[in-house]
């Protein structure tokens, strides 16, 4: 199981130590479970000092597709690892609404974090309209297929895959976990035939989408679901050890 907090566009520099440390120190030693925190780009290398010696590891929440270059405002994934990511979120649907991010970017993007390391969180997921129509199977295939085009996977542990329905972001309205299970089955299936059973059914998918205290064990308790992607909740360090506590 790996639980993973997207802080967003939250916390400054004070707030993302305050909360890396509380983090830190309400969670003891979460083993088996595996534990990252993703703050804002200019909080990492704070929130790394934090961690260090912690078993929580750190992520980023972005990064540019290109090694580096003119491009202004940008991070690149040799930047992240510099500053000590294991980690980065790609292909966000905040990414993919506020700032057209496609598929072929975030392939581009997961490519390029591979390269260097990087395990990148690959988000897919479709919004009410699509589900309403009754197309949330064939948004996510095409975006797994899309974002996992010609990426090739040494081992397991190099990839994470994270559900998250657009509907279920910040809403409250959290899926069912018989809804969570059976697109994360899919996935799983889609995995399998793309990189084999060993890898396919080791890889891990998370599910994403107003996960809080009360709803994560049932959710965690799905055959595929192997833990979760939190917005929110990961801002409170009780709530979040809540959340870790019940991936157990
Ligand atoms: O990446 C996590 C996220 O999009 C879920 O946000 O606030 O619904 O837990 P939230």
């Amino acid at each position: 199981m790996l639980v993973a907090g997207n802080w967003k566009m939250h916390t400054d520099r004070a707030e993302a130590i305050a909360l890396a440390r509380a983090i830190v120190a309400s969670l003891g030693d979460p083993s088996p479970i595996r534990v990252a925190v993703c703050p804002p780009f200019v909080n990492l290398e704070a929130v790394r000092q934090v961690l260090e010696g912690s078993p929580i590891a750190l992520g980023a929440q972005n990064m540019h597709h290109e090694e580096a270059g003119a491009y202004t405002g940008e991070v690149s994934a040799a930047m992240l690892r510099a500053v000590g990511c294991r980690y980065v979120i790609l292909g966000h649907s905040e990414r993919r609404q506020y700032f057209g991010e496609t598929d072929a970017l975030v392939n581009q993007k997961v490519k390029r974090a591979l390269q260097h390391g990087l395990v990148p969180i690959v988000c897919v997921g479709e919004t009410l309209a699509e589900r309403q129509a009754g197309q949330a199977e064939a948004v996510v295939e095409r975006q797994l297929q899309g974002v996992l085009d010609g990426v090739e996977l040494p081992s397991a542990e190099a990839l994470v895959i994270a559900y998250e329905p657009v509907w279920a972001i910040g809403t409250g309205h959290t899926a069912t976990p018989d809804e969570a299970q059976k697109m994360h089955a899919l996935i799983r299936q889609l995995l399998i035939a793309r990189y084999g059973d060993a890898i396919g059914r080791a890889l891990h998918i998370l599910y994403g989408g107003s996960v809080k205290p009360d709803n994560a064990a049932a959710l965690f308790a799905q055959p595929d679901v192997d833990g979760g992607l939190i917005g929110g909740a990961s801002l409170k360090a009780a709530d979040f050890t809540a959340i870790v506590q019940a991936a157990r």
